[in-house]
C-alpha cells in the first residue's frame, strides 16, 4: 500500500470513533447454568438472603468480586507449568521479587497468601491500643485487621468522595489538611503509618491523583510518618491519572505506578486484583526492622520468606500478571467497559455513584429504594431482586457491611447504602453486560416493590460475609 493511502486510512480512523473491543481472544471457556426465576427465589430463600451462601454453579453472571475472579492469560498458564516449588530460594520467587521491585522500588518484598495476610502481619507488629492507623478509606479487612491489634482505624477521605451524586476527577483522595489535624491530634508517635487505599474501594473504586498521593506524602514526611499504598488496583488508579490528571496523557501506565510508588515507604498488595490471579499478595517496605519482624511473623503463620503462603507457580502467575495488567490496551477496554455499564443504567435514571469506578459500578440504595430506611437495609434487597430476576450476583455496601449498634443496641447507620456490581477481569463479554445493563432498568422499574429485611442472626465481626437475613 502508498504511503498516502495509510495516511488516509489512518485520518478517517479519526473520523470514525470504533468500539473498544475486549484485546483479549478466548482459548478456553465454562459454561454458565442457567435457573429459573422461581428456582432463584427458593435459593435465595435457602441462603438466608445472603449472597454470600449461594452456591456460585446457581449465580448466572458473578459480580460478587473483582477479587480472585480474573481469567489468566495463556502465558500466565505457561507459568504455572514453570513454577519452581522448591521450599527455599525458588527461581519463581526471584522472578516475582524482581517484578514486585521493578515496579515500586521498594527493597523487602514479601509474598502472603493473600492481601489480609499481608495487612494481618503488619498490624499485628504495629497495631495495639492507642495506635491511630488514617486512611482515605480503609477496606474491610484493613480496618478489621487494625481493629484486631486494638489500634483505631481512621477513613479521611476528601469532601468530594463523600457526595455520590458529584461527578469529579479524584473522588478518591485524601483530605490532607485533616490529616495534619489528625496527626496533631493524636501525635506523631501514635500514628506508625499511614495509608492510601487505591483506588478507592469502600469509596466506590475511586482513583488517587499524583497530587494527593505527593501532598499526603509531605505531610508524612513532615511529621516522619511512613507512607503506605494498599496497591490492590494500582494499575487502574495509574491509568485514571493517564486520563484525569494533567502532564500525565503522554506517561506510560508504567512510569506512572512507578511514580506512585515512588513515594511510598511500604504497600500491602492483594494480587487477586491488579495482579490478575486467583490468589496471592504481598506486604512490600522499606523498613530493615519492621520487615525483619514482618518475616519473622511470616514463618509461623504463611511459610519461608521465598513462598510466604503460595506455591512456587502462583509466585510466577503473579509475576506475569504484574506485567500484563500494564498494558494500555487493557487498561483502556478495563475501564471503559465498567464506565459502560455505568453509564447505560444511569442514563435512564437509575442512580449509581458518581462517576463510575475502576473496577465496580455501585448503585446507589438510598435513592433506588427510598422507602426502604437504612436499618432494613436497602442495599441487601436490591441484591436480592437481581438475583432473582437475572441471576446476578451482586454484594451490599452499607448498613450490613458497616452498621453499627449504639449501647442501646440502636443501628447506626454509615453515610452510603450502595450496591456493588464488582466486574472480573478478562471474564466477562460485552453481551453478558449488557444483559447486566437489562435487568437493572427491570428491576429499577419495579422497585417500589422491593422490601426491607432484618437481621435474625449475626457473627461479631465482618458480619456480612455469614449474617442470615429475613424479609420484612
Ligand atoms: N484492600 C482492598 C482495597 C481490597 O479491596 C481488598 C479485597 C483487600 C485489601 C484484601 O485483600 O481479599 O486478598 O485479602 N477486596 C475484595 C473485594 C475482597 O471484594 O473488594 P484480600
Amino acid at each position: 500500500m502508498f504511503n498516502d493511502e495509510v495516511s488516509q486510512i489512518k485520518k478517517n480512523q479519526n473520523l470514525f470513533v470504533k468500539t473498544i473491543i475486549e484485546p483479549f481472544k478466548i482459548k478456553s471457556v465454562e459454561p454458565i447454568k442457567f435457573t429459573t426465576v422461581e428456582q432463584r427465589a427458593q435459593i435465595l430463600k435457602k441462603a438466608f438472603y445472603n449472597p454470600f451462601f449461594i452456591h456460585a454453579e446457581d449465580v448466572l453472571i458473578d459480580l460478587l468480586t473483582d477479587s480472585g475472579t480474573s481469567a489468566m492469560s495463556a502465558q500466565q498458564w505457561a507459568g504455572i507449568m514453570e513454577g519452581d516449588e522448591s521450599y527455599a530460594g525458588a527461581r519463581s520467587f526471584f522472578r516475582f521479587e524482581k517484578v514486585v521491585r521493578d515496579l515500586t522500588g521498594l527493597k523487602h518484598i514479601i509474598p502472603t497468601h493473600q492481601g489480609r495476610a499481608a495487612e494481618k502481619i503488619l498490624f499485628s507488629i504495629v497495631g495495639k491500643k492507642e495506635i491511630f492507623i488514617p486512611n482515605n478509606s480503609h477496606f474491610d479487612t484493613t480496618r478489621a485487621n487494625i481493629e484486631f491489634s486494638g489500634a483505631t482505624a481512621t477513613d479521611l477521605l476528601c469532601d468530594e468522595g463523600k457526595n455520590p451524586d458529584l461527578i469529579a476527577p479524584f473522588k478518591g483522595n485524601m483530605n490532607v489538611a485533616t490529616l495534619e489535624k489528625f496527626i496533631k491530634e493524636h501525635g506523631r508517635e501514635n500514628i506508625p503509618m499511614c495509608f492510601l487505599t487505591l483506588t478507592n474501594n469502600s469509596g466506590g473504586g475511586q482513583p488517587v491523583s499524583m497530587k494527593n498521593i505527593r501532598d499526603v506524602k509531605n505531610v508524612c514526611k513532615k511529621y516522619n510518618i511512613p507512607l503506605f499504598l494498599d496497591a490492590c488496583r494500582f494499575a487502574e488508579n495509574a491509568y485514571f491519572i493517564k486520563l484525569r490528571e494533567k502532564g500525565y496523557a503522554k506517561k506510560s501506565v508504567k512510569k506512572i505506578a512507578q511514580e506512585m510508588f515512588s513515594y511510598a515507604d511500604g504497600a500491602t498488595m492483594s494480587a487477586k486484583k491488579d495482579a490478575l490471579v486467583n490468589m496471592g499478595g504481598f506486604l512490600a517496605l522499606n523498613n530493615d526492622e519492621l520487615a525483619m519482624n514482618a518475616r519473622n511473623l511470616l514463618v509461623i503463620t504463611e511459610g519461608f520468606p521465598t513462598y510466604g503462603g503460595l506455591a512456587g507457580r502462583d509466585l510466577e502467575a503473579i509475576a506475569q500478571g504484574l506485567e500484563e495488567v500494564l498494558d494500555e490496551h487493557y487498561l483502556e477496554y478495563r475501564l471503559r467497559s465498567t464506565a459502560y455499564l455505568g453509564e447505560k443504567i444511569s442514563s435512564v435514571g437509575v442512580p449509581i455513584l458518581q462517576p463510575p469506578g475502576g473496577h465496580a459500578i455501585y448503585l446507589n440504595a438510598k435513592k433506588y429504594a427510598p422507602h426502604i430506611p437504612s436499618h432494613q437495609f436497602p442495599g441487601q434487597a436490591i441484591v436480592g431482586d437481581l438475583y432473582v430476576r437475572g441471576g446476578i450476583r451482586s454484594v451490599e455496601i452499607g448498613s450490613v457491611m458497616f452498621g453499627k449498634y449504639d449501647e442501646k443496641g440502636k443501628h447506626i447507620a454509615p453515610t452510603l447504602e450502595l450496591v456493588r456490581l464488582a466486574i472480573p477481569r478478562r471474564v466477562y463479554t460485552q453481551s453478558h453486560i449488557d444483559y447486566v445493563i437489562e435487568v437493572i432498568i427491570e428491576s429499577y422499574k419495579s422497585r417500589k416493590k422491593l422490601r426491607g429485611m432484618k437481621i435474625v442472626w449475626e457473627p461479631p465481626m465482618l458480619r456480612h460475609f455469614t449474617a442470615k437475613f429475613e424479609i420484612i
